[in-house]
């Protein structure tokens, strides 16, 4: 069984290709390497010792998925390709329009030509805007405050109509929460470029003397500590859940949907302290101001993944700072 991973040597999709080597399929990766390095193609054939094929390309160049198709036998597509900064997509929305919707057009045209039509998407806990009520389920409404939640969003619905239009499509659409950690080898993990965004990544290069304290944005939230709960999942979690994915859509037939979170929301101020305690490691902070487009509580019932696909979450809070750690300590300079 061979399956194409978009964006395999990004951070979530590394992992996703350790898991899937790890259980016996092919898989070959396209990546265009515009937020990740080549040689974590590498990492993922020594941590597996397993051998792949990796296309350095782009989704835009319909010639090179073409050129996959025509090379590989493709059971299912698992999709990672994309750009997701928010705060880029706000600056530059144009580009993440392109990038995210053309792409992923050029990828199910493709697909269709060639008669695959099992894919698991890269969606995101972004298409549920400010959500009504916590925690979230999979048919609460839909709405985007950004443009990269728009891509998303988007490619939801026009993966919703190509199944409309051809009942033979089948097509998960993973909504990931906040996935963190890293692969046990400590080789593979979440490495941003420039100052990072997101609360891990920022936790782990201060801890590492890179910067100086975090920022904790806003301590008046109605919270339990008054600042902002999020669900944090383990990306090793995460992977093992594309894998429970793709088993379904070749199995099965229809569009889904599936929150991937571990159903538990924590604040900043606990990730803090969790950090500190499996580490050992001091965090310096200070409170901020709130960040504009925030919201207060955001975290999954996860119900339906575990129902549906047989998938849930096991990996807990001191295990992803513990992993994010080794990470950082191994990566960081
Ligand atoms: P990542 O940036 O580490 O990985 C994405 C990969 O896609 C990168 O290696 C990049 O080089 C590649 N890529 C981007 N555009 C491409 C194109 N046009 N053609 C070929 N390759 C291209 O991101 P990630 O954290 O691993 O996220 C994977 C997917 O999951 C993305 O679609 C992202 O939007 C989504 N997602 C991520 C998070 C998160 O917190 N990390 C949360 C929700 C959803
Ligand atoms: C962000 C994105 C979301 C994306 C997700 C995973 C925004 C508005 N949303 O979600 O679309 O799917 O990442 O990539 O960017 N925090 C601090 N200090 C920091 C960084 C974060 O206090 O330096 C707080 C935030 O206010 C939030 C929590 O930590 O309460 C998590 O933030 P972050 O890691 O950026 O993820 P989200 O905002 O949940």
């Amino acid at each position: 069984m061979a399956i194409l991973v978009t964006g395999g040597t990004g951070y979530i999709g590394s992992h996703t290709c350790v898991e899937l080597l790890n259980s016996g399929y092919e898989v070959v990766v396209i990546d265009n390497l515009v937020n990740s390095k080549m040689e974590v193609v590498d990492i993922i054939k020594s941590i597996t010792k397993k051998d792949f094929k990796f296309y350095q390309g782009d989704l835009l160049d319909i010639d090179i998925i073409e050129k996959i198709f025509n090379e590989n036998h493709i059971d299912a597509v698992i999709h990672f390709a994309g750009l997701k900064a928010v705060g880029e997509s706000v600056s530059i929305p144009l580009r993440y329009y392109h990038n995210n919707i053309t792409g992923t057009l050029n990828l199910c045209n493709v697909m269709n030509k060639h008669n695959c039509k099992k894919l698991v998407f890269s969606s995101s806990a972004t298409v549920y805007g400010v959500p009504k009520s916590v925690p979230i389920k999979e048919d609460f409404p839909l709405s985007t405050t950004n443009p990269y939640g728009s891509t998303k969003l988007m490619i939801e619905d026009i993966l919703r109509d190509l199944y409309v239009s051809d009942n033979e499509w089948s097509i998960a659409l993973l909504r990931y929460f906040n996935p963190i950690g890293a692969h046990s080898s400590g080789l593979i993990g979440d490495n941003p470029n420039g100052i990072p965004n997101n609360l891990m990544p920022y936790i782990t290069q201060v801890a590492i003397g890179k910067l100086e304290s975090l920022g904790v944005f806003g301590d008046d939230y109605d919270t339990h500590d008054g600042t902002g709960v999020r669900d944090y999942i383990h990306v090793v979690d995460l992977s093992k859940g594309h894998l429970k994915a793709v088993e379904k859509v070749i199995k099965e037939k229809g569009v889904n949907a599936y929150n991937l979170g571990t159903g538990t929301g924590y604040s900043v101020l606990d990730i803090v302290k969790a950090f500190e305690k499996s580490t050992g490691v001091k965090v310096n902070y200070k409170i901020m101001p709130r960040r504009a487009g925030d919201i207060a509580e955001c975290y999954a019932d996860p119900t339906k993944a575990k129902e549906e696909l047989g998938w849930e979450a096991v990996l807990d809070i001191e295990q992803m700072c513990k992993d994010s750690w080794d990470f950082a300590k191994k990566n960081f300079k």
